[in-house]
């Protein structure tokens, strides 16, 4: 059974779980995601991983307590049992699989924003573990949902903290963070990777495109089978349907198209909503 080893509240709503789930760590990748299910009526969430320990068999996921479901999910308590944990799903980051040599003289910047902070560590940690070289900015709305700071400052050369009200470090969006670091401080950069709210990963893509920097994205639709037989995930790359769960969850967000997907996040809300105001009569 997926057991909470341990569970800590790291900002407003915003809460950490380490589950065990010791077959999961054991093949788990940077960029991989699980779908928990917290009891018999609870939907299937996906979650991108946030680290895994081999040893402990322990597997970490954030989770921010928004919906009917990610709320059941945060008042579970350390020493109970999840329904469901199941991964490790869809492709490691690519770097994974690349020629570590090719890599040693690149620099990559890891864009994390708000709870998407949380899947950068386990990338960003394999570049420490295998003496690469990348910068984070950790973009939040404010000083008091900033996470995993002390985490992502020991796996990278330089951490950079913006916040959208000025709170703490850099004020501004992560976007002016990316321009300020290129055109002020003379930064060079060979990759972005950027993970956040579609929105936040639509504008970090129409600014390195201005750059020509590569950049990649971690793509989170809807999901709900998450083995590419619902179409729920299915996204725009290129103009070609991708299904988020088995093709991705990384796409170059170059060719990606966050309209389509983000109005297909709004259609299901606006879905859930009806049902539910229907439900309850
Ligand atoms: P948020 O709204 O606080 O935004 C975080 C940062 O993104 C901001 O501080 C800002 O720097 C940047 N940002 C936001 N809008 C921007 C814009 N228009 N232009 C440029 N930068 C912008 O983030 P949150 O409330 O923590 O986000 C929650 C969302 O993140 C949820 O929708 C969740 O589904 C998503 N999420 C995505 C992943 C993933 O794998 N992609 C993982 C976890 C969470
Ligand atoms: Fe069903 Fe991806 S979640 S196809």
């Amino acid at each position: 059974m997926p057991k909470i080893l341990r569970k800590k509240e790291l900002a407003p709503n915003i809460y950490l779980f380490d589950i065990y789930a010791p077959k999961i760590a054991a093949s788990a990748k940077p960029g991989q995601f699980i779908i928990l299910i917290a009891d018999k009526y609870s939907e299937r969430i996906p979650l991108t991983i946030s680290d895994y320990n081999v040893e402990r068999g322990s597997v970490q996921i954030v989770v921010q307590a928004s919906g009917e479901s990610t709320k059941k999910i945060a008042a579970f308590e350390e020493g109970e049992n999840f329904k469901d944990f199941v991964g490790p799903l869809g492709h490691a980051s690519d770097f994974c699989d690349m020629d570590l040599e090719s890599l040693k003289d690149k620099k990559y910047l890891f864009v994390a924003g708000g709870v998407g902070t949380a899947p950068v560590y386990p990338q960003a940690k394999f570049f420490k573990d295998h003496g690469l070289h990348c910068d984070i900015i950790i973009g939040a709305k404010s000083k008091e949902f900033v996470i995993l700071e002390d985490e992502l400052k020991s796996v990278c050369d330089n951490l950079y903290i913006a916040t959208d009200d000025g709170s703490y470090g850099f004020k501004g969006l992560v976007t002016d963070k990316i321009v300020a670091l290129i055109e002020n401080e003379n930064k060079k950069y060979d990759h972005v990777v950027s993970i956040g709210p579609m929105i936040m990963m639509k504008f970090v893509c129409l600014t390195t495109k201005k750059y020509n920097l590569p950049t990649t994205v971690s793509l989170n639709p809807i999901m709900v089978d998450g083995t590419g037989m619902c179409g729920a995930c299915r996204v725009s790359i290129d103009g070609k349907t991708k299904f988020a769960c088995v093709d991705g969850p990384e796409f170059d967000g170059h060719l990606v198209d966050f309209d389509s997907a983000m109005k297909r996040q709004r259609q299901y809300i606006n879905n859930k909503k009806t049902k539910t105001i229907k439900d309850h009569h």
